[in-house]
């Protein structure tokens, strides 16, 4: 197959969740400059709609929350009446889940602790991170099985699928190890209608998750010095990603869990060999 026909998803129908800002919005732009038909969800109305004006003709919106089911239904219905049909869709809206038992100086966060951690923040997260993934590929599934022939899922997980990490706020872990989980359960039952469900499992990108909480050095400092690159990401550098994901190039790719940390997880082994 020719290179531009490995990587060609002009003409396909996107809907990327949380695409306003961040990873989801670096999703939109490159399928949208790939001549695919984008339809943004997110929650945030204002940054919604400059995102999409942004990226131009091949991008549109719909102001949804990804945990009202009601919405997110319609939502789906209506990029399915638009576009004629739903063949990508980034399961990637997500919020982080406050301050980890551990500060960045790793002396221990009382606020972060078990027993301080309230029972509504643990539902909001997980309602979140975990419930409305599930939801979103339940979407895609009935409307690409119902038009048979195929299609891609793409869900943000992160390494905390695979790295507990005490700086970062509990709940989010098992929510993330849920979200790596799902997906390979639903590779599994979806490969027979070609359906490929696969996961990309970022480590640390310059976004506005947590109010843009690697913007702060100390919280900053501590990811620089565990990537094995010394540095953070910037949101340009998960877009060959996405394109690889959702092009006929991963056409044998399914249950997988696509990690792009900049070594991160390999921490302990590297510190080792530093002392
Ligand atoms: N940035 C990182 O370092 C990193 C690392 C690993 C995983 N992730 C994951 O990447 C995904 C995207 O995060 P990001 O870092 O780009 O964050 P971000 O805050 O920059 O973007 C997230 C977007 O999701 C939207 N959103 C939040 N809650 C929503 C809801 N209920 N309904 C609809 N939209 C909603 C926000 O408005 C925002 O536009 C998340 O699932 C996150 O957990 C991020």
């Amino acid at each position: 197959m020719p290179l531009q026909e490995m990587f060609d998803v002009a003409g396909k129908s996107v809907i990327v969740t949380g695409g306003a800002f961040g990873l989801g919005r670096a999703y939109a732009e490159i399928m949208a400059e790939m001549g695919a038909k984008v339809c943004v969800f997110d929650l945030n109305a204002d940054q919604l709609a400059k995102t999409v004006s942004d990226i131009g003709e091949n991008a549109w919106g719909q102001v949804v929350d990804v945990t009202d089911r009601a919405a997110m239904t319609a939502a789906f219905d209506a990029v399915a009446a638009k576009h004629g049909r739903i063949d990508v869709v980034f399961a990637n809206a997500g919020v982080d889940a406050g301050p980890g038992f551990l500060t960045p100086e790793g002396t221990r966060n009382p606020e972060g602790q078990i027993d301080a951690l309230d029972d509504d923040h643990w539902d909001k997260v997980i309602a979140i991170n975990l419930s409305s993934v599930f939801f979103t590929m339940k979407l895609a599934a009935k409307h690409m099985k119902a038009q048979g022939q195929g299609g891609r899922i793409i869900a943000t997980s992160s390494i905390a699928a695979f790295y507990n990490d005490g700086i970062v706020g509990t709940p989010y872990m098992p929510a993330k190890a849920g979200v790596s989980h799902l997906v390979k359960q639903l590779a599994m039952e979806l490969g027979r209608y070609d359906i490929l469900v696969n996961a990309i499992c970022p480590g640390p990108f310059i976004t506005n998750i947590a109010g843009g909480r690697l913007a702060n050095p100390a919280d900053r400092k501590a990811f620089t010095d565990w990537s094995c690159l010394g540095r953070v990401a910037t949101t340009d550098e998960v877009k060959p990603l996405a394109l690889y994901l959702a092009s006929p190039a991963s056409s044998y790719v399914t249950g997988s869990q696509m990690v792009i940390d900049g070594g991160l997880m390999l921490r302990p082994a590297f510190e080792a060999d530093r002392h």
